[in-house]
């Protein structure tokens, strides 16, 4: 195996937007990173920040009106090159968990026939009884009890949805798995139980991006996280490195607030609101802003692995 092997995914300055009446409207501003085969990468932050915009150029699923710049390389093959896409190359290689799994499972089709159609679809020349194994295995790795096959969609908790959708994007037989928000309606027991599976997932040799705006979540179930804010990643590295030490002032926010720790009060951002398109994304709240800030800054490793985009850091770090 080649080293260009080793990351299933990577993406080089990517920059996507929407064309819009208004003009085109950019949700990710170039970001660059890397995918290991086999583990699990997160994408973290706030609403709007670009999260699934990144995760549907990854599964291929970007509208029509969408506008690429940078590169996407998935599975070896160009998804994104500078304005060109070819999103027909992840077909059957990546699969995407929606946000809302349960208004995507169509509702007057019953649980059997929606696995069996996607079963028959992925594996070629498979009998009935063929089929049925297979559910049977996924349906396990999910947890779901076998009855689930005689329902229908809307008699389904939140939970059980969220594990059909799982099962069902495992039945097409992917290499990548995208699951966006996976726990967001689901409360702590059930979002620590879907938290298991989806690491056991990985176990069994599958890669993972999960979008999520919970940190505690993430860690929980990744690898590698990368920080978003406005379109940018602004913190990047292995999870236990960013969670035991946090750099940008982003990310502190965002680890105090999920495990509820008091900061030194109230932030306020030191430089003048300024909506320049110009600068670091985050100027207008940090509480650390200064001159430079006006400057867009790059992401530096501060040791392996770990980037951080903060003209602060680089001053003390570096
Ligand atoms: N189909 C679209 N058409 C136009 N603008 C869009 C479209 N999808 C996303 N956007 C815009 O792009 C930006 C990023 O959206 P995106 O959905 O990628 O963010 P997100 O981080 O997933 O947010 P959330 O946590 O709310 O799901 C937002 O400003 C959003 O309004
Ligand atoms: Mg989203």
């Amino acid at each position: 195996m080649d080293m260009s092997n080793r990351f299933i995914i990577t993406a080089k300055n990517l920059k996507i937007g929407y064309e819009t009446d208004d003009g085109v409207v950019w949700a990710v501003k170039g970001v660059s990173f890397d995918v290991i085969e086999k583990t699990s990468f997160c994408l973290v932050g706030e609403s709007g920040s670009g999260k699934t915009s990144i995760g549907n150029a990854i599964s291929g699923l970007l509208p029509p009106y969408s506008i690429t710049k940078g590169v996407l390389i998935v599975n070896n093959k160009y998804v994104v090159n500078e304005d060109k896409t070819d999103f027909r190359s992840v077909r059957g290689t990546v699969v995407r968990i929606p946000q809302n799994p349960s208004a995507a499972l169509s509702p007057y089709t019953k649980i059997s026939d929606l696995f069996m159609d996607v079963v028959r679809n992925a594996y070629n020349r498979i009998n009935k009884e063929q089929a049925v194994e297979l559910i049977r295995k996924y349906l396990q790795m999910v947890n779901l009890p076998e009855d689930v096959l005689n329902m229908y969609p809307h008699q389904l908790s939140g939970g059980m949805a969220q594990r059909v959708a799982i099962a069902l994007s495992l039945s097409i037989n992917p290499k990548i798995i995208v699951a966006d928000e996976p726990t967001s309606n689901l409360d702590a027991y059930l979002r620590g139980a879907i938290g298991n599976i989806l690491r056991e997932l990985v176990n069994s040799g599958i890669t993972l991006i999960v979008i999520t705006h919970d940190i505690l979540f993430a860690s929980h179930v990744c690898r590698n996280i990368a920080v978003m804010y406005r379109g940018k990643i602004i913190e990047i590295g292995r999870v236990e490195d960013i969670l035991s030490n946090p750099i940008h002032p982003y990310t502190i926010e965002l680890i105090e607030a999920a495990t509820l720790q008091k900061g030194n009060g109230p932030k306020k951002a030191s430089i003048a609101t300024h909506s320049s398109s110009k600068g670091c994304v985050y100027i207008n709240r940090c509480p650390f802003a200064f001159s430079k800030c006006y400057e867009e800054p790059n992401i530096v490793f501060i040791k392996n692995g770990h980037g951080v985009a903060c003209w602060r850091a680089e001053k003390l770090y570096v």
